[in-house]
């Protein structure tokens, strides 16, 4: 069954409305930190593409609908139907990896990280906004509501501990980037002690 995240027209809407805000400045963030090499993960309707450089970005999502309406949105950006836990990118190919609500609806959080920090250069960055877990009461509500949660919005997390996921990943968190409101997280990662490197056969260049 498709959820919101796989309608792309009323994720657009929803979207639209929620950056009229805070959210709409934390993604002028994400995008205008980007430097060199960009992977956009999980790109979906591509709310981030026109806001990189001209023919530095490469993005993925594993959804067709959700790249066809990011092709629309941005031409001129090399869209890959892939998953984030599978990447088809040689290791060190990126300078940054950004991650704009999505390692909250990857299948598998680790392996997806690891994949992330495989592609990145060493100095590169994972840049990232994402909703957490959050503490005591709401941290409950969100552990109750995640099953119909996750069918609704077809593969959202409402209740994933990002940073601690981040950080046995292996990534180290630039405190001076790091804003928390509510259980929104803006955040910029580095990999402890440089990227990981083991290409798998038959990975090319973005
Ligand atoms: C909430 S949307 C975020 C879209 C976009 N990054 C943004 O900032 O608007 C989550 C996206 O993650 C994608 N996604 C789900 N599972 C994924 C995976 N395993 N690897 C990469 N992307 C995935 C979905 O198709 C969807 O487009």
């Amino acid at each position: 069954m498709r959820g919101l995240e796989q309608i792309p027209w009323l994720y657009d809407l929803g979207l639209a409305l929620l950056e009229r805000g805070r959210l709409g400045r934390w993604r002028e963030w994400l995008a205008g930190g980007a430097r060199g090499r960009t992977l956009d993960l999980g790109t979906g309707t591509g709310r981030n593409l026109p806001l990189l450089p001209r023919g530095a970005a490469v993005a993925v999502d594993p959804h067709r609908p959700n790249l066809a309406r990011a092709r629309s949105r941005a031409p001129h950006v090399p869209l890959v139907l892939a998953r984030a836990e599978a990447l088809p990118f040689r290791d060190g190919a990126f300078d940054t990896v950004l991650s704009g609500l999505v390692l909250c609806s990857v299948r598998d959080v680790p392996l997806a990280l690891g994949e992330a920090r495989r592609v990145l250069a060493p100095g590169g960055t994972l840049r990232a906004i994402e909703h957490v877990r959050g503490g005591h009461l709401i941290g409950a509500i969100q552990d109750r509501v995640q099953p119909a949660w996750t069918v609704i919005t077809g593969g959202c997390h409402p209740n994933r501990e990002t940073e601690r996921a981040l950080r046995e990943a292996g990534f180290e968190l630039d405190a001076s980037s790091l804003r928390a409101r509510g259980v929104m997280r803006r955040l910029e990662a580095r990999p402890r002690g440089g990227s990981l490197r083991s290409a798998p056969p038959g990975r090319h260049d973005p």
